[in-house]
């Protein structure tokens, strides 16, 4: 039996990963630790809750003490290490939390794990700690090209280099330690479960409430999108035959301008729920607002490496993924209502009010 700890599970990947993991294997046990900040909801995983072989500690990943009585307590063997403050535009106007958590709290989980298990550079350790990471650290591509696992990292907000820093540290401690570990380095996820602060849950929700679609810039940014389900099938293919020490990059080959995605969505939902009361499409509500600081062009991924040693490839296109991640927001506007709550709505001004 495996005993894995996850953390950051109430989150929108972290969620998906739970939920899957404890369906496909059937012989493990998993505890996530999560500190349910604004972006953590256990509501995410009311449907398992109850299932015997998981558990929910609420805690925070810098807290040393807690780290150590969990991996003693649970004798966990695995980490899969999805918890980070995880959105560019906050990492903008408040950096601090993104370097507690990002690089404090991947320090300490990494220090912990290497104290729990023993384990020796040049010796095989059966235990596994998966790092789980973006692409955003490579920094910004133009017109052509992708990130692969020997780019130079480049990141450009506090956010990415928080994350860079904690790829660093993580790498650090497999070489100068011999801890297990392996990270991921994968792009723009959607689907079921996302926080409204970011592009497509925001624009669907907006647009469900005919509200204005800000668009930053020239809407002409590229995003490698990639179905949430199929970066999990991803990290449990890794966890499953990962090789330790290595990066592996995870993408979508779906790339698309911000402003195809909003129009996409527009039209969804026109078809979906009709047009607006006015009689209006949707795509009369997009707005061309102030660009984000050090805007990231673009992004794509080169994801050969995973695909030719475990053969892995996502089995949901973008415009079937789409179509289920709007349908899933119609469903769930109560998810969705919930969520955006007066603290949503200060941050929505503050983010918004002045663009
Ligand atoms: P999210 O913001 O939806 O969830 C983050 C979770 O971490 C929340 O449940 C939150 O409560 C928890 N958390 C935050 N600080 C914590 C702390 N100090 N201790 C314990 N828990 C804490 O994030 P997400 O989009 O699900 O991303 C998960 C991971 O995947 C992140 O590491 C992110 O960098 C990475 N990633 C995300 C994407 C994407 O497109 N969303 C793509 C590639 C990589
Ligand atoms: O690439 C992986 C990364 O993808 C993850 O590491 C991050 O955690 C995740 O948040 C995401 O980062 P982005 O900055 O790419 O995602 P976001 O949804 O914030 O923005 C997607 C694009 O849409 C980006 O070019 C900015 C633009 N955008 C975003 C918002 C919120 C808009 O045009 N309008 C908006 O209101």
């Amino acid at each position: 039996m495996k005993h894995i700890l996850v953390t950051g599970g109430c989150g929108f990947i972290g969620s998906n990963f739970v939920r899957m993991a404890l369906g496909q294997l059937p012989s493990s046990r998993i505890v996530n630790l999560d500190k349910l900040t604004y972006a953590g909801n256990p509501e995410n995983l009311r449907d398992i809750e109850d299932d015997p072989r998981y558990r929910l500690v609420k805690g925070d990943i810098c807290d040393r003490s807690l780290m150590e009585s969990l991996f003693d307590e649970e004798k966990i063997d695995t980490v899969v290490h999805f918890a980070a403050e995880s959105h560019v535009d906050r990492s903008i106007t408040g950096p601090d939390e993104f370097i507690r958590t990002n690089i404090f709290g991947t320090f300490t989980l990494l220090d912990v794990a290497r104290s729990a298990w023993g384990c020796m550079p040049s010796s095989p350790c059966p235990q596994r700690f998966l790092h789980v990471s973006t692409d955003e650290v490579y920094g910004s591509l133009g017109e052509s090209g992708a990130f692969s696992e020997t780019t130079p990292y480049d990141p450009r907000s506090p956010y990415s280099a928080s994350k860079a820093s904690s790829d660093h540290l993580a790498s650090a401690y497999f070489h100068t330690y011999g801890l297990p570990v392996i990270i991921t380095n994968c792009s723009n996820n959607y689907g079921p479960y996302q926080f409204p602060e970011k592009l497509i849950p925001l624009i669907i929700n907006n647009a469900l409430k005919g509200m204005e679609l800000p668009v930053y810039g020239d809407g002409g940014n590229v995003r490698d999108w990639l179905f949430v389900e199929d970066h999990c099938r991803a990290i449990l293919a890794v966890l499953a035959r990962g090789r330790v020490g290595e990066t592996y990059n995870i993408g979508g080959s779906s790339e698309k301008r911000n402003i195809e995605v909003v129009e996409t969505i527009c039209d969804i939902l026109d078809e979906a729920v009709g047009r607006l009361p006015s009689g209006m499409p949707r795509r009369s509500l997009i707005r061309f607002v102030k660009d984000r600081a050090g805007h990231d062009r673009r992004y794509a991924i080169d994801a050969s490496k995973i695909k030719a040693e475990m053969g892995w490839a996502p089995v949901v296109t973008f415009e079937q993924g789409i179509r289920c991640t709007v349908d899933w927001y119609i469903m769930n506007r109560t998810w969705s209502d919930a969520v955006m709550d007066g603290s949503y709505r200060k941050y929505y001004e503050e983010m918004y009010g002045g663009r």
